[in-house]
Formats: structure tokens, C-alpha cells, sequence
């Protein structure tokens, strides 16, 4: 038992160890919109270009996204942790205000989906493959937009250490999620 609980703990240690950056998801279905922090993001393939969000079984973000066949991926500044902080729960959506938890939105020109006016950058993805797992939804979604505020790389060019951007990671934090 003691055994099984140790290599639990350090089955877990390992998988955190997996480097991940913490974006915000935004959805929408209708006059629903939702807003979530996600570390389960990755790129699956470049042509077409496809970005894949692991979200948790039951979710409301699951659900929109299910419904609405779209999401918006949101980039952040490495200073930008207590964002993550304030979308770990449904959050409120004000239509009128066009607000999310207090923060103004707007809706992504092709889909509609909502994007937080704080984010350095945004792609908006619609869904074109799902996989359905016990804990999570893999949704797999084409990249139709990408928009960057970032006034300090207006032509993409790389830093030294080869980013374009210099995004939130989950070791800018000191949370975990998965493993
Ligand atoms: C650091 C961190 C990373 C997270 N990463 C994910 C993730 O990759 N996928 C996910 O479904 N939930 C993730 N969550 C939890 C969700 O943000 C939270 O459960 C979500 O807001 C609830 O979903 P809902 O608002 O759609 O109901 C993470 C939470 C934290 C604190």
C-alpha cells in the first residue's frame, strides 16, 4: 500500500516535470461564454494547422466548446499568473458589459468566441477532431486567426533565445495540474 502510494507520488512528480505553458480558453455557445486557465495545450500538426486542448470531462468549458465547435486560445505575459488565478471556475459572463469575471472581452472576428482584451495574443481555433477520455476532452481544433498585441515583436522575430513571445509557464507559478 505504502509502496503504491510512493510511486503515485513520484508517477506524478515526473508528469509535472512536463513542460507546459498556461494559456486561458475562451467558449462560447449561444449567450454562454466561458473563460478557463489550461496547461494541456500542444500543437499536433502544421498542415492544416492544428492546436489540441486537453479540458476536463463535465466542464462547462467542455461542454461549450462541444456545443459551439470553437475556442480561442489565449497567450499571456510571464507577469500576467494571477489572470490563471481568477479562471479556475466558471466564470461570470456579463454579455452586456462584455465582461468575464470583471474583465472586458470581445468577441474573436471569425468566431465569436470570447478573447480577454488582456491577452498578448489569440488564436481562434475551430474544432475539427475530439477525443473523449475519462478525465478529459482532447479537442483538437484548426487555427483560423491569430492575432498579436505584442508591441515588443510586431514582425515575429525570434529573441535571442529563439521565442517569438515570452508566455506564462506553468514554472512562472507554483502550481501543478495533471500528472
Ligand atoms: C495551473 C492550472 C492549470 C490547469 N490546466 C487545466 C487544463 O489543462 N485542462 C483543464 O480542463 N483544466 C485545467 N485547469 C483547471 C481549470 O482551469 C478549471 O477546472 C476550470 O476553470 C473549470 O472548468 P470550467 O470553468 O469550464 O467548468 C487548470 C487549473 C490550474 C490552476
Amino acid at each position: 500500500m505504502e509502496d503504491e502510494q510512493s510511486y503515485d507520488k513520484a508517477r506524478r512528480k515526473i508528469l509535472w516535470s512536463i513542460v507546459n505553458g498556461l494559456y486561458l480558453v475562451g467558449s462560447r455557445y449561444e449567450d454562454d461564454c466561458n473563460v478557463m486557465t489550461c496547461s494541456f495545450v500542444t500543437q499536433v500538426a502544421t498542415s492544416p494547422k492544428l492546436v489540441g486542448i486537453g479540458v476536463e470531462t463535465g466542464s462547462k468549458s467542455a461542454e461549450l466548446i462541444e456545443n459551439g465547435k470553437a475556442y480561442s486560445l489565449m497567450f499571456l505575459r510571464r507577469s500576467q499568473r494571477d489572470v490563471v488565478r481568477k479562471f479556475v471556475k466558471p466564470a461570470l459572463c456579463d454579455r452586456e458589459k462584455r465582461e468575464l469575471n470583471g474583465y472586458s472581452y470581445e468577441d474573436g472576428p471569425l468566431t465569436k468566441v470570447p478573447v480577454l482584451k488582456e491577452a498578448l495574443a489569440f488564436a481562434e481555433c475551430s474544432l475539427y477532431e475530439k477525443l473523449h477520455f475519462e478525465s478529459h476532452v482532447f479537442f483538437i481544433g484548426e487555427v483560423l486567426n491569430v492575432v498579436s498585441n505584442a508591441e515588443e515583436v510586431p514582425d515575429g522575430t525570434p529573441a535571442a533565445d529563439g521565442r517569438v513571445l515570452e508566455v506564462l509557464r506553468m514554472e512562472d507559478t507554483n502550481m501543478h495540474y495533471g500528472g
